[in-house]
């Protein structure tokens, strides 16, 4: 799937309906459901989570993983009672994939109750489960991103 987007409350509002679906789809997933972000700094993966996260009702304010490397909020499903949880990574200032391995990736993704989403993924590729959604962003101009959507 491939979209355009002309600002960034575009790009949040395309993330927040794509979160929704994706939490629903995922309700018989016995593993976490992991989306890769990719794209060059400033590209919007950050901007994306964010709205993301609106869509699964999460109020906290979510602000970029580039420092402490990993966030994670929760959030509540309808219907059901237990939490559910939504990991946000920056690869960034990783060395390489060994490194979100010692974050303990591998236990999130085993995790049916998460959502993971790893910006700069291309960086990691070799530690992520075999399937998962791939989200690239060009940056067209100033204002203006392709985003395409990969199962
Ligand atoms: N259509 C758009 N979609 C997303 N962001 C946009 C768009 N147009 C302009 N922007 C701006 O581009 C910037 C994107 O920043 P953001 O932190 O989301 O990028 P990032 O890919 O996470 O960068 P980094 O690699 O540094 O983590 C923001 O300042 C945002 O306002
Ligand atoms: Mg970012």
């Amino acid at each position: 799937m491939e979209f355009v987007s002309h600002g960034d409350k575009e790009t949040q509002k395309l993330a927040q309906i794509l979160g929704r679906e994706i939490v629903k789809s995922s309700a018989q997933k016995k593993k976490a459901v992991v989306i890769g972000l990719e794209g060059e700094l400033g590209a919007g993966k950050t901007t994306f989570v964010k709205g993301f996260a609106k869509g699964l009702g999460i109020k906290q304010k979510v602000s970029s993983p580039t420092f402490v490397l990993m966030k994670v909020y929760n959030f509540k499903t309808k219907g059901e009672k237990e939490p559910k949880f939504l990991f946000h990574f920056d690869c960034y200032r990783l060395k390489d994939h060994r490194d979100l391995t010692a974050l303990g990736a591998q236990e999130f993704f085993a995790d049916a109750r998460n959502i993971v989403l790893v910006e700069w993924s291309d960086r990691v590729e070799k530690v992520l489960p075999s399937r998962y959604i791939k989200i690239h962003i060009d940056h067209l101009d100033n204002k203006t991103r392709k985003i395409t959507v990969r199962k």
